[in-house]
């Protein structure tokens, strides 16, 4: 049986995102999306409401667990049984972070291995930080997002405008 654990801050979960989930159901027997905390972001979403989006986003995948971590992720590997890490990258832009990411992951727990997928190109330039500034600002949103996460967006917005 073999486990991949999917961490990230899912503020909120997107298409692409989605599509990682699923190509990863192709090589392993369990995915476990690992909603964490970015000490370098501030998050719209809570840590529930996040988990709960990506949970109703993911209904339909068989092989798919949602859990919240704190911590260091490479602590949760144990916890989960976890053989690999697994992070999207979609332009060359994220390929210095992410090797940062990956190589710390794997000086502080000796063979913690990233692994990385591409998502297809139709959403290789979403991010959950674009699709909450178009969000903010307006714009057509719903089509990079999984619908449960299009119906909190729009309610979080809402919210904000009324206070
Ligand atoms: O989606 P993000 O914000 O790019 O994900 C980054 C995340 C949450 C995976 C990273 O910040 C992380 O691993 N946080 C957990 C704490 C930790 O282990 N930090 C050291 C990372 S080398």
């Amino acid at each position: 049986m073999k486990t991949v654990l999917y961490p990230g801050s899912f503020d909120p979960f997107t298409n692409g995102h989605l599509d990682l989930v699923e190509r990863a159901g192709m090589l392993f027997d369990r995915v476990i999306v690992a909603v964490a905390v970015n000490a370098a972001k501030a998050p719209i979403f809570t840590m529930q409401e996040r988990c709960e989006l990506i949970r109703q986003s993911c209904a339909d995948l068989e092989h798919v667990e949602v859990v919240a971590i704190d911590g260091l992720l490479v602590d949760s590997l144990d916890h989960y049984g976890a053989d690999a890490i697994l992070r999207g990258l979609r332009a060359f832009s994220d390929f210095e972070y992410e090797l940062q990411m990956a190589l710390m992951n794997r000086n502080l727990r000796r063979n913690s291995e990233t692994i990385f997928m591409m998502p297809t190109l139709k959403n290789s330039f979403v991010s959950s930080t674009l699709v909450k500034e178009v969000a903010r600002l307006n714009g057509d949103f719903e089509k990079y997002v999984p619908p449960p996460v299009a119906a909190a967006l729009h309610r979080k917005l809402t919210a904000g405008n009324q206070k």
